[in-house]
């Protein structure tokens, strides 16, 4: 084991260790409902363990926190939940503990957020969805995107069991099917049911913008939005962008 600080919870058996990278609202909601189920949880903020370990123990007693660095290396998955124009920066490349998550899957809980990430016409890119420059980043990692469009109110109030009447639906876009079922596994485990809506490329159905950002619905619902999302302002927006981008206006085209 590394440094990472063990607070209470040990070894949870065969299940992954989780890591998560950011300790604010959707962290911790992220790190208290898979710990509720069982997994062994560690947690990391942008610096020393020590400025979060009250607030862990607090809000997640029986997470472990570490460095972003101990906790990618030490984790089988990790969860980014960080603002993404700090997981992307401009200036720098290696704010991600990019060796520790080599390999592994990364599931990508963030959204581009201009109020908080700045205007970043390269986070708003229409051609790539958010996700994708994620992936471009971790080259040697496997992302897929999950736990990105629900509030953490939301998150941390809408648990359900397997099979409840109600659950709410979380979105999972990836390009794998081994990942997805991993990611789903863990969406179901933090009590919502997983709901697959297409591939990296097509997580722009998650992004904000799009009908299923925000959205706290049950899984048929989810589903729902996401065949409906070709048709929508924000699908046919993006395809003119894209057509704008490319130099070429396609004729049914509607510009808004
Ligand atoms: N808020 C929501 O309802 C919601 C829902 C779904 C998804 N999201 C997405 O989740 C992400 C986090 O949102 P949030 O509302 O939880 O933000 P938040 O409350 O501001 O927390 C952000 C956390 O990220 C940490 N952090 C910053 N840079 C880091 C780094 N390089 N390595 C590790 N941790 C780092 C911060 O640590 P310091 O405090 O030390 O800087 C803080 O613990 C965003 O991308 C957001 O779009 C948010």
């Amino acid at each position: 084991m590394s440094s990472v600080q063990t607070n209470r919870n040990g070894s949870a058996g065969s299940l992954p260790t989780i890591g998560i990278l950011g300790a604010g609202k959707v962290g911790t909601v992220l790190a208290r409902l898979l710990l509720g189920s069982g997994y062994r949880v560690l947690i990391a903020g942008s610096g020393a363990p020590s400025k979060i370990d009250l607030i862990i123990d607090v809000l997640v007693p029986g997470a472990s926190t570490g460095t972003s660095a101990e906790v990618a290396a030490e984790a089988d998955i990790v969860i980014l939940a960080l603002p993404l124009g700090k997981a992307l920066p401009l200036a720098e490349r290696d704010a991600l503990p990019l060796d520790g998550l080599r390999g592994k899957l990364v599931i990508d809980a963030m959204n581009y957020w201009w109020e908080i990430d700045g205007v970043r016409d390269d986070l708003n890119d229409p051609t790539v969805a958010t996700s994708e420059l994620v992936q471009q980043l971790l080259s040697d990692s496997r992302v897929v995107k999950a736990f990105n469009h629900m509030g953490y109110h939301d998150l941390d109030e809408g648990p359900r069991q397997t099979g409840a009447p109600g659950r709410r639906g979380i979105g999972i876009a990836g390009d794998d099917d081994a990942d997805l079922a991993a990611a789903a596994t863990l969406v179901d485990a933090a009590g919502f049911d997983p709901v697959l809506v297409g591939t990296l490329h097509e997580s722009f159905l998650l992004q904000p913008g799009s009908e299923l950002f925000g959205a706290n619905f049950p899984a048929d619902e989810v589903r729902a939005a996401a065949a409906r999302f070709p048709g929508t302002e924000r699908a046919l927006e993006l395809t003119a962008r894209r057509a704008e981008n490319a130099g070429t206006v396609p004729a049914d085209t509607v510009r808004v």
